[in-house]
């Protein structure tokens, strides 16, 4: 029998290193032919390729050449260029990751097809419809015919969406395995070095939701906070570009980068920036993943939002959702040691790519 193709979609930064272990896993496979196909939602050296080198993917397969555009704009372009591959090359299955509008995207083409999409980091929910992520999630789900889930919670939304059982198996948090993977080559990069600091003696913010830096009183405030915060402990804080051009565009940018011990900086690749969160005290951020990067390290996170996808991380773990105006006491209690210690999850032990591998080569056609 001829090995099975399986489309591993791959679009913007956060989807590279949960894609990057299952690739690897699958191609140890003999009954599968994993193919990484790039829609280009995300196409910057630093959100993309540095992405696909530290973590030793291959070039992809196809690249859509989707680029940047409003929601509708963004998603139609991925739809119809992915559809276009699918007729073309049908696989026998896709799989999609997290949340992207890629995400939801290529699973609308897959299902019209009726070609099977299963879902890496499914049946998460913060119940908040204004994020667009929130759609992405229950449209992929409510399609998707494989969902692989990180955590308990995510079974439960599942499960009380209607979805049948038969769909779930929980395979756990597969970034982990990402992070075990580059773990020992970590500890050399010394990255906090660039800024003249010490490690366990800064923290690290990452901001890029469009409720926190599309408006421009809102991103004011939080870089009011980001400076006050700065003053007591060094932050290094590398900007996504949409970020970057909401600094410009409000006349911000010179404030933050005026803000003593405030030390801005382009995005920086998987291993650069890991190895910087490896050794900061602390993370303040808007990020879903670093919730969870950090609760696995044991590193206190400061969310920047108000709910959170990932409960697991705020009721085991390290993380508290925060506001711009309790920053400050929250960096406090941090600074002062009192914060939970927190736990790892169930499954969160890097063997989530052999476990979803598993559960795809379980439905292979007899
Ligand atoms: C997207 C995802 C978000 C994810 C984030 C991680 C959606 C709805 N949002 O948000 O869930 O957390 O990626 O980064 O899919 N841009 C560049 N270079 C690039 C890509 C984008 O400069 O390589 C700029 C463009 O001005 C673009 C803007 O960033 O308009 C936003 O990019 P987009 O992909 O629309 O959304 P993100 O904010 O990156």
């Amino acid at each position: 029998m001829s090995p099975m193709t399986v489309h591993l979609v791959a679009a913007a930064r956060p989807n590279f290193m949960k894609i990057g272990p299952l690739h690897h896993e699958l191609a140890q496979r003999t009954w599968c032919r994993p193919l990484v196909i790039h829609t280009g939602q995300h196409y910057d050296y630093n959100l993309s390729a540095a992405f696909f080198a530290d973590l030793g993917l291959p070039e992809p397969h196809l690249h859509l050449g989707v680029g940047s555009g409003s929601h509708g704009v963004q998603t139609a372009r991925c739809l119809e260029a992915y559809e276009r591959v699918l007729l073309d090359e049908p696989p026998d299955w896709v799989v999609v990751a997290g949340d992207v509008n890629s995400t939801l995207a290529c699973t609308l083409a897959a299902s019209k097809l009726l070609i099977p999409v299963a879902h890496l980091e499914a049946g998460l929910r913060s119940w908040d419809r204004t994020m667009p992520e929130e759609v992405n999630r229950l449209v992929t789900d409510a399609l998707a015919d494989l969902l692989w889930t990180p955590s308990p919670d995510a079974d439960a939304n599942l499960l009380r969406e209607g979805v049948d059982p038969a769909k779930i198996a929980r395979v756990g948090n597969i970034m982990i395995d990402s992070l075990e993977q580059v773990r020992p080559r970590l500890e050399a990069i010394a990255a906090w070095r660039r800024w003249g600091l010490t490690p366990g003696e800064y923290g690290v913010v990452t901001l890029h939701r469009p409720a926190n830096v599309d408006q421009a009183q809102a991103l004011e405030v939080i870089i009011d906070a980001l400076a006050r915060a700065a003053a007591r402990l060094p932050l290094v804080f590398p900007v996504h570009p949409r970020t970057q051009v909401r600094l410009n565009d409000f006349g911000l940018l010179s404030k933050a980068q005026a803000a003593p011990g405030l030390h801005l900086c382009e995005p920086l690749g998987y291993l650069d920036f890991m190895a910087l969160v490896l050794k900061s005290r602390l993370c303040i951020t808007d990020s879903g993943g670093i919730q969870e990067e950090t609760t696995y390290l044991g590193i206190p996170c400061l969310t920047l939002r108000p709910n959170t996808e990932r409960p697991i991380t705020v009721e085991l773990g390290t993380n508290r959702l925060v506001t711009p105006a309790d920053l400050s006491a929250n960096l406090d209690q941090a600074l002062s040691g009192d914060w939970p210690r927190g736990r790892v999850p169930e499954l969160w032990d890097g063997h989530t790519a052999r476990r979803a591998a598993d559960s795809l080569e379980m439905r292979l056609p007899a």
